[in-house]
């Protein structure tokens, strides 16, 4: 079965298709990615000459492009990822966020539709259910009430899909995953900024009282979740994938502060992001009766393991930060 996955440069969908190569001899996978800030082949290196991989660059959001992939690589199934990812850029700039995450998604499925694609699972997040009040644990009923340009950009997303399955009977399955971590993260998201900042005795920026609350789900158990619905999910259902690990932004922190060694005075308080969701908490209850599936990794181990790979790959850090990165692609994509 031939996977086309979008997004696949970016932190999920490159641990996603480094699982597939590495666990699913069955799969072949295209990557469709427009290779933004945040896509970085390096991500990629160990799979590269793999004679089951093939890479396109293109914008989900480039109709024609789009269906030249579909065209040349008949790929039986589609794992969309591809995404503007960030809230705080949503807030700063929303409309590459709004264009790749709605008009991107539409795109993808439109071509999916046209090509009589047979699976197809639209990645999305739980932040589409907005701030969840304790005690609750949001399951797929509860109503979406996004707060940022770019959970409302995903909620709007998830709806199109599933209006595809609804009206045209298409096979979509939409998952909504709480925060993931672990390796290749790029380093503007709470965990590996934290990381990369304490390791470099830089100030670590906490928005607010930092007792927000966010799940904590190890990126290679999302994957996992994401092969697990593609696998056995029903066509027109949601699927929640939480870490099952809530924990407050200053839990982590502290965490985070004492295996890299380094003192809490690094930790600085900053205004707060506007519209700052403040917990975001989720059941897999339905995921888990469905395919099976458990988060397996123990978050103190991932959390540790993780903070090893940014030890060990500071050099990669400082490459995205620079944008150096990009060399990468040049060197190996465009001078064959
Ligand atoms: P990321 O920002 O690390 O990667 C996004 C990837 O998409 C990059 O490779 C980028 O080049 C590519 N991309 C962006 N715009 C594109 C476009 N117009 N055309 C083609 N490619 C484009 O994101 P991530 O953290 O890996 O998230 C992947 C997906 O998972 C997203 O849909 C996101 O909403 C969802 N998600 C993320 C989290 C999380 O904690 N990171 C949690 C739940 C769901
Ligand atoms: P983030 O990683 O941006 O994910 P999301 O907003 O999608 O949940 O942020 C996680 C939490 O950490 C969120 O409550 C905002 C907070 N945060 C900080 O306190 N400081 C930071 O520098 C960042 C990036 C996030």
């Amino acid at each position: 079965m031939k996977i086309l996955v979008t997004g696949g440069a970016g932190f999920i969908g490159s641990a996603f298709i480094r699982l597939t190569m590495d666990a699913h001899p069955e799969f072949s996978v295209v990557n469709l990615d427009k290779l933004t800030y945040a896509g970085n082949l390096e991500n990629l290196k160990t799979i590269e000459g793999n004679p089951r991989y093939r890479f396109v660059r293109a914008d989900v959001c480039d109709a024609a492009a789009v269906d030249a992939a579909f065209v040349e690589h008949r790929p039986d199934a589609v794992v969309h990822f591809a995404a503007e990812s960030h809230v705080d850029r949503s807030i700063l700039s929303p409309e590459p966020v709004v264009s790749t995450n709605f008009m991107g998604s539409f795109q993808i499925l439109e071509a999916a539709k046209r090509h009589r694609i047979g699976r197809y699972v639209h990645v999305s997040t739980d932040e589409v259910y907005g701030s969840i009040p304790e005690p609750l644990d949001a399951d797929e009923s509860y109503p979406l009430i996004a707060s940022s340009p770019y959970s409302s950009s995903k909620a709007g997303s998830d709806l199109l899909a599933l209006s595809y399955a609804k009206t045209f009977g298409f096979p979509v399955m939409v998952t909504r995953a709480s925060n993931n971590y672990g390796p290749y993260q790029f380093p503007e998201k709470l965990i590996p900024l934290m990381i990369s900042n304490a390791l470099e005795d830089q100030a670590l920026p906490i928005y607010g009282d930092g007792m927000q609350v966010r799940d904590w789900l190890y990126v290679d158990d999302h994957c996992r979740a994401i092969h697990a619905v593609l696998a056995k999910g029903e066509p027109g259902e949601v699927y929640n994938v939480g870490g099952s690990r809530a924990l407050a932004n200053l839990e982590v922190v502290h965490r985070i502060l004492k295996i890299t060694g380094k003192p809490e005075s690094l930790m600085k308080t900053v205004k707060d992001r506007p519209g700052h969701d403040r917990r975001y908490a989720i059941t897999s209850e339905k995921l888990e009766k469905t395919t099976g599936w458990r988060a397996e990794m123990d978050f103190e181990l991932g959390l540790q393991s993780t903070i090893e790979w940014y030890v060990q790959n500071r050099d990669w850090v400082a490459r995205v930060k620079s944008g150096s990165y990009r060399d990468y692609y040049e060197r190996n994509y465009t001078q064959r």
